[in-house]
């Protein structure tokens, strides 16, 4: 972990102390977050965030610090202790880490702003969202979500926004993995889907394991958080998932997973067959019912969708979710746009913070 670039210099006069930032994880996404920092040195929007801890699973730093051994752990002491104690402060989570995602509440409570890329806080167990929703309304500190769904995309805000102007939400659907979008986008039938699968892994489009992907797991996680923005607070098993992965090839041996994808092909050629004859297009869609026939209802899994239908379209990994409600009863507010990729989730996470670092300057204790 080289952090040196982030160490305190002379920062441009801004009225005001910067807000004092600690970075879990230097991953995919934690290191797009850093380069992008780095381009900001000597700038306004650099000025208002100081880097103070940086930290992976093997240990952490303090930037500039070269002399100062990494220390073992990421100890949320460790991680308060250069925080401090007063002025703003905020954690940035682009971890994938449960015990990572058991501190938000507690960071919360302790008036320490929390934004987060991982899904674990509010996608998870409903007692760890409730918890992290309590510590929000009794203390001073803001809870940044817009990494988790969308990769920044306007998805959760417009939720709250409709919502605050009196909206009741109808129903949420939509693509939301990148991944999967790019499969079906791109999946003719006639090629074997395996060799898609492949070559989404090489250009870096699916998780390591694409069976993470596939097994409809992440986007149960991204559809609890949009119903639970939604007033909808359901149980991680209230979601009923379609996993895509046919058990034999979800028991093989991470050395034999390749020699395994081709279990994939003859199950969806017949799926697409069966769509075509309808004249339907496969969707990967998580659906979210409120108000509808099937209000309470969520669900996550491959759908063969008709032509003209609001979420076709979007293109390569694009997301695309449409919303109804009181204002959109029968024509959809749609979404669409890259929801995923280290660049995009790391600059929604940068735009929570500088937005928690201008609330605190300007002494304002509304959490928007
Ligand atoms: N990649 C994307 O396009 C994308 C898009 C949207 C959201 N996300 C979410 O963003 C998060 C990060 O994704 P990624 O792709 O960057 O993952 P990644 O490349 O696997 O990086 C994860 C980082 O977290 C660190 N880490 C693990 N446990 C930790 C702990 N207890 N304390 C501190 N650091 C810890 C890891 O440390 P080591 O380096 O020591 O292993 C690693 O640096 C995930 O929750 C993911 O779902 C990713």
């Amino acid at each position: 972990m080289s952090v040196q670039a982030f160490a305190p210099r002379t920062l441009p006069a801004v009225g005001h102390a910067p807000a004092r930032v600690a970075l879990l994880g230097t991953g995919t996404v934690g290191s797009a977050l850093l380069a992008r920092l780095e381009a900001w040195h000597g700038t306004a929007l650099g000025a208002r965030l100081q880097l103070v801890h940086v930290a992976n699973s093997r240990g952490s730093q303090v930037p500039g610090a070269a002399s100062d051994p990494p220390h073992p752990g990421p100890a949320s002491t460790l991680l308060e202790a250069r925080l401090g104690l007063r002025g703003c402060r905020i954690v940035i989570d682009a971890t994938a880490s449960e015990s990572v995602a058991d501190q938000h509440a507690h960071w919360l409570a302790r008036g320490i702003h929390v934004v987060t890329a991982c899904k674990l806080g509010q996608g998870g167990l409903l007692s760890r969202w409730r918890a992290i929703r309590a510590a929000q309304q009794q203390g001073a500190a803001c809870y940044g979500d817009s990494a988790t769904v969308g990769a920044g995309l306007p998805l959760l805000r417009c939720l709250r926004e409709l919502q605050a102007g009196g909206d009741r939400i109808h129903a949420v659907a939509g693509v939301l993995s990148g991944s999967l979008a790019w499969l079906f986008n791109h999946y003719d039938g006639l090629r074997p889907f395996s060799g898609f699968v492949r070559e989404a892994r090489v250009a870096g489009l699916t998780e390591p394991d694409p069976r993470d992907d596939l097994s409809g797991e992440d986007v149960r996680r991204k559809l609890l958080i949009l119903a639970r923005a939604s007033g909808i607070e359901l149980e991680p098993d209230a979601v009923e998932v379609e996993s895509l992965v046919p058990a034999a090839l979800q028991a093989a041996a991470r050395p034999w997973l390749d020699d395994a994808l081709p279990m994939l092909d003859a199950p969806l050629r017949a799926r697409f067959a069966d769509a075509r004859k309808r004249g339907g297009q496969l969707r990967h869609i998580a659906r979210l019912d409120i108000a509808g026939l099937d209000a309470g209802s969520a669900r996550v899994g491959l759908e063969a969708l008709p032509a003209g239908h609001p979420l076709l379209g979007g293109q390569g990994s694009d997301n695309r979710v449409a919303i109804w409600s009181d204002r959109y009863p029968r024509q959809p507010l749609v979404v669409q746009g890259p929801g995923a990729g280290a660049q995009v989730t790391a600059a929604a996470l940068l735009d929570d913070a500088l937005r928690f670092a201008a609330q605190d300057a300007a002494s304002s204790s509304t959490c928007a």
